[in-house]
């Protein structure tokens, strides 16, 4: 409690440590790359201690010339169009806690696994998310699986729609059994039937929503730079795009990748692609133009379903990346103002406010889920170096310990964010 009496103490030597984290994620680009894309490989049930490259395969740093800003939170927007604004609010205590556990949830990925992997401290699953103007009922799986029967639902996007759909996925098995009816080889995209409700619910791997050739070794580690089409869809999900009532979609940290960007079928520059001899263009412009063909397809789609459309999520890294050193173990969540937003989230979601209210002249089906603002809140929710199972314990003492300050603990924080849909549902 009492560290958080001192509230401008804390916004101050927190925009600090945002606007070092800002410079240090600008210049370590490259090495955050490597962090990304070894997460992503490891979406396998078992627990796999081979986790991160060595530093001395890490590309050479590279400088970045945009100023790091710390931006503040939005501004006091309650209303909007006298109805209530789900995303304004802050976290209160709730006692009674998550409605499963390590031990009721069976499909819970190793890595978020939390409780299983020895994390200490249980303060972070007892909060809920409470929107300033309105209530916010818990979710109800009796409620959600009969709004979805003969319905079909998906995720797309990156591991972050993977850590959403487990925690919907953790949620609705409490109430009925599902059957795992499919999943690709890396357990990326996968898909499961309720079969009292004929109820459809899947995952669709695509990092970058857009056409991606992605070069990579067996273990993740990028042989060559990506090549990315920004006017064109990845068919993973376009093809069967018609086929769901309900699709939840975002983009997010690929864009910080090195890439180079194509527009029909030519090299229109690049994102950190040194000695490519092609023009810088920023991740921004990419994520930009990606995010308008991608609302171009959904708003010229046939599909009459209901999509909710993402912001980026923040993560909490202090005092260093996931290579030097950087953690999160606070165990307590932010109140409003104090902390900022870090240049990179703060420059995403921008770009997808924009793109959305452009699109939303088209009177597309498509809401809003802009959630990364109330996960900014919440430092407390990551599982930090328990995205290991027992890191500190004996037989692991010569094993390296990785901080994870992007994914969510499951149960945790994420949880909420299926509150929020069912209220918008
Ligand atoms: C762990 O992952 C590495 C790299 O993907 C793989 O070679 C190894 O077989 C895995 N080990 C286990 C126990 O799954
Ligand atoms: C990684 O680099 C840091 C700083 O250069 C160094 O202190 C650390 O020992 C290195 N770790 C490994 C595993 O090489
Ligand atoms: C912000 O919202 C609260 C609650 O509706 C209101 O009392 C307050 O005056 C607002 N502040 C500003 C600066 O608009
Ligand atoms: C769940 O986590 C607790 C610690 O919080 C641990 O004692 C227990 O063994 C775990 N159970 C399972 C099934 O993983
Ligand atoms: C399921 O939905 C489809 C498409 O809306 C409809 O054609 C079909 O009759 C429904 N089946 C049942 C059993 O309700
Ligand atoms: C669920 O998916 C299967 C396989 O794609 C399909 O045959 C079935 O019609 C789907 N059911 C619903 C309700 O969407
Ligand atoms: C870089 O590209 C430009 C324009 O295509 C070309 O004129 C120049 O020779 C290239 N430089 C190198 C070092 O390849
Ligand atoms: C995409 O960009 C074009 C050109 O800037 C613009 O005219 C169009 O309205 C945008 N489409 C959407 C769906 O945002
Ligand atoms: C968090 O970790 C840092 C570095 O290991 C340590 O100095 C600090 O005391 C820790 N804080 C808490 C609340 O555990």
């Amino acid at each position: 409690m009492k560290a958080f009496n001192s509230n401008n103490v804390i916004k101050k030597q927190f925009s600090l440590v945002f606007v070092k984290f800002a410079v240090c994620f600008l210049v370590l680009g490259f090495a955050y790359r490597l962090f990304l894309s070894n997460f992503e490989q490891f979406s396998q049930i078992e627990v796999n201690h081979t986790v991160f490259v060595s530093n001395d395969t890490l590309p050479p740093p590279v400088t970045v010339s945009e100023p790091p800003v710390a931006v503040n939170l939005p501004e006091n927007q309650t209303l909007l169009n006298g109805k209530c604004d789900l995303f304004i609010g802050d976290w209160v205590r709730d006692p009674s806690g998550p409605v499963y556990t390590n031990a009721t949830c069976y499909s819970i990925e190793s890595h978020q696994n939390c409780m299983k992997n020895g994390r200490p401290d249980t303060e972070y699953l007892y909060w809920r998310w409470n929107p300033r103007d309105c209530e916010l009922p818990r979710f109800s799986p009796k409620k959600f699986l009969n709004l979805m029967r003969n319905k079909s639902f998906t995720f797309i996007g990156d591991s972050i729609m993977r850590n959403h759909v487990q925690s919907l996925l953790c949620i609705l098995s409490q109430e009925e059994q599902v059957d795992d009816v499919y999943h690709d080889e890396q357990y990326k995209s996968r898909r499961w039937y309720f079969p009292i409700h004929d109820f459809n619910l899947s995952v669709i791997w695509s990092p970058f929503l857009a056409k991606a050739t992605v070069f990579e070794d067996d273990n993740g580690v990028p042989t060559d730079i990506t090549q990315l089409h920004l006017d064109k869809l990845d068919d993973a999900w376009t093809g069967e795009f018609d086929n769901f009532d309900y699709v939840v979609i975002a983009g997010g940290k690929w864009y910080l990748k090195s890439t180079i960007y194509y527009e029909k079928d030519k090299i229109v520059g690049c994102h950190n692609c040194p000695g490519k001899n092609i023009t810088q263009v920023g991740f921004e412009y990419a994520y930009r133009k990606a995010l308008n063909s991608t609302m171009k397809f959904i708003t010229s789609s046939k599909n009459k379903g209901y999509t909710f459309f993402r912001t980026t999520t923040p993560d909490h890294f202090e005092n260093g990346e996931w290579n030097t050193g950087g953690y999160c173990n606070r165990t307590r969540p932010f109140k409003e103002g104090e902390v900022d937003i870090g240049y990179v989230d703060e420059a995403m979601r921008k770009i997808e406010l924009e793109e959305f209210e452009r699109a939303s002249e088209f009177g597309l089906n498509m809401k809003l889920f802009d959630t990364t603002v109330l996960s900014l809140l919440r430092p407390d929710g990551h599982p930090g170096v328990y995205r290991q199972y027992h890191p500190f314990a004996v037989e692991n003492k010569n094993k390296k310990v990785q901080n994870d300050c992007l994914h969510w603990c499951l149960p945790g924080p994420i949880d909420s964010w299926n509150d929020i849909m069912m209220q918008m549902l």
